[in-house]
């Protein structure tokens, strides 16, 4: 039996930031132009932290300027919607970001609302949306699913037309805007969640599966068609029997990928792509304030 080619999503990270960091290179020495990404952390999330020190991080090894706003889980949702419209007139600002989840007493919509939607990176922002979901080329892509579309173009070499895509999970961050860019692709699009009925019958029929349910290594490899691609978008971390914990994906690794005709590991898959396109975003957004 074959077994599954593995998608290197840390390498493939790292060739997005190259271009990302070209990219920049060519806006300061012929534009003047610095590309900034602001990051609002409100509290001390030690998850949230590492990501927001990660993306600070490779936001100035790829050039950019990077500005971090930490706010402790005490502040009113006025005083983040202040610093929120403060960032939305800053003009060396070209990219806002606001670690989710926010606090219990703050309503994350309410402030993904107030950010403009032209430095809206997270893609998030209704008006964002609305353009994915109209199939505009102008809006912001939210990072993880448009991620997974880069790995999967690349896989297939340009072209996902006719294929047959499952979606697994259909949260507003990965669920529903894969759904609109794998349509986009000209996919026949299955979106599937907890209620589906016979899930594995569903996922067989997939050329292309994509898991985003968060739930520990629940797709398990004979849910898989033979040469299928499986994008593992989950990042759940259990406990081993010799008492201490490893990261595991949605999918159940070790029996898909003698199934499977390519998959994504967890870790070193989806995740680094991730802040990746967050980078994109960033330079997206200022060539578009700038043109
Ligand atoms: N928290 C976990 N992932 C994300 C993300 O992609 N964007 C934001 N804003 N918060 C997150």
């Amino acid at each position: 039996m074959t077994e599954a080619k593995i998608i290197d999503g840390k390498a493939f990270a790292a060739d997005v930031r190259g271009r990302v960091k070209s990219a920049v290179d060519v806006l300061k020495a012929d534009h003047g132009i610095t590309p900034g990404l602001a990051v609002v952390l409100v509290g001390e999330d030690p998850a949230s932290q590492v990501y927001v020190r990660n993306k600070g991080k490779q936001t100035l090894e790829a050039g950019m300027n990077s500005y971090e706003f930490k706010m402790p889980d005490t502040v009113s949702q006025e005083e983040l919607l202040a610093k929120v419209a403060e960032l939305n007139e800053d003009p060396a600002v070209n990219g806002i970001l606001v670690q989710l989840p926010l606090p219990d007493h703050m309503d994350d919509q309410a402030v993904i609302t107030a950010i403009d939607p032209d430095k809206d990176v997270d893609g998030f922002h209704l008006v964002n949306v609305g353009r994915l979901s109209v199939g505009a080329t102008d809006g912001l892509i939210p990072c993880t699913p448009l991620g997974c579309l880069l790995m999967l173009k690349d896989h297939f070499g340009g072209s996902l037309s006719g294929k047959r895509a499952i979606v697994v999970g259909r949260s507003n961050i990965v669920g529903k805007p894969m759904f609109n860019l794998l349509l986009q692709e000209s996919c026949t699009v299955t979106v599937a969640h907890s209620r589906t009925d016979d899930l594995p019958g569903e996922c067989r029929r997939a050329d292309i599966v994509v898991a985003a349910v968060g739930r520990p290594e629940m797709v398990k490899g004979d849910w898989i068609k033979p040469g299928a691609v499986v994008i593992d978008v989950g990042i759940n971390r259990i406990e081993k029997p010799d008492g201490g914990t490893r990261l595991v994906g949605d999918v159940e690794f070790e029996s898909a990928k003698s199934v499977a005709g390519a998959i994504t590991p967890v870790p070193g898959g989806v995740g680094p792509m991730t802040i990746a396109c967050l980078l994109r975003n960033t330079v997206t957004a200022c060539c578009q304030q700038n043109d």
